[in-house]
């Protein structure tokens, strides 16, 4: 097994591995009240494709494969923002050789990117062996909670002082991100333009990407702009199934809004951190955090 960076070829070998893996995860570990799994569909492969060429642009040595005789066996994705933030991006193993050591081989080496820096986080699924990893590396792990279903507009209310935002409020949303979780995004507020509409408080106190079926990311100094930013995020959706996941408990603002609308509450996976407590008033992206 050679473990190595991973390269521009190996991107759409990545994306493959990765929809058999988390189709393969979503099976095996799917509750009753859960919909059917799906199979990623091309568009959003040609997405996840964008996204990793982008991380491997600006993060090539957090990226990283592993390789044996048939080809690619597991990879890993990670970012470093400020110097003060590492975060795990995406990680997968071939299913049928998980939980034979390839996982924990290649994290040891993705994370040597972020060894010097303070703060580590990502956002875990489900699967005991992730879950296993991430503890004995060090993270903290606090459950996340989801929630989903048909937004009840007729509990939407008027929320004011939002704008519209663009690439250039960047300078704004790295100060916000700085102060929520210790690092701005910076270059990755490309990839989240692409997930959703940027709405911006007007008094520079919050922002969110607002996505057709909820929050891809929402960042706020204090919980009266958090909650109206998650106010709007759920008037702008469009998809039948609403859905506001990664929510932590140290977010208890996001439920009551959630539940306000009558979605519907359960949990999925954990936020991982490490060296800093979870962010409040602040519901992370699930691949950029
Ligand atoms: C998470 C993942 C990348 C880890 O890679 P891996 O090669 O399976 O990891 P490893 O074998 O190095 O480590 C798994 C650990 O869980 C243990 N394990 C194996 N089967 C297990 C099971 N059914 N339940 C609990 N633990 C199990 C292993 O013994 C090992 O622990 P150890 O090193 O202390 O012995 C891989 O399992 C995977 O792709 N899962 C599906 C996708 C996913 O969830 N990705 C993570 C997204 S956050």
């Amino acid at each position: 097994m050679e473990i190595r960076s991973m390269q521009p070829e190996d991107v759409p070998l990545a994306e493959r591995l990765s929809a058999e893996a988390f189709y393969e995860l979503d099976v095996r570990i799917r509750r009753p009240h859960e919909t059917e799994p799906e199979k990623r569909s091309p568009e959003q492969a040609e997405k996840w494709n964008r996204r990793t060429r982008r991380f491997l642009d600006t993060d090539p040595e957090g990226c990283v494969v592993a390789v044996d005789e048939h080809g690619l066996a597991g990879f890993a994705t990670s970012i470093r923002r400020d110097d003060a933030v590492w975060a795990l991006a995406t990680y997968a193993v071939r299913p049928g050789l998980q939980g034979q050591g390839v996982g924990k081989r290649i994290l040891a080496l993705a994370a040597q990117h972020g060894a010097d820096c303070p703060r580590w986080m990502l956002s875990a699924s489900d699967d005991p062996k992730a879950v296993r990893r991430y503890r004995l590396a060090g993270f903290d792990l606090h459950p996340q909670m989801v929630l989903w279903g048909q937004v009840d507009r007729s509990a939407l209310p008027t929320v004011g002082g939002l704008r519209q935002g663009s690439l250039d409020d960047v300078g704004l949303l790295d100060h916000i991100d700085r102060l929520a979780r210790g690092a701005g995004h910076g270059p990755d507020h490309e990839t989240l333009a692409s997930m959703g509409t940027l709405v911006v408080d007007t008094a520079g106190r919050g922002y969110a990407y607002a996505g057709t079926s909820g929050p891809a990311l929402l960042a706020a100094l204090d919980e009266e702009t958090a909650v109206r930013l998650l106010w709007e995020c759920l008037a702008r959706t469009t998809d039948e199934r609403a859905v506001v996941g990664h929510v932590t408990a140290a977010n208890q603002w996001a439920t009551d809004v959630g539940l306000a609308c009558r979605l519907s509450l359960g949990t999925d996976g954990y936020l991982g951190v490490r060296g800093m407590a979870p962010p409040a008033t602040y519901i992370h992206n699930g691949a950029l955090l």
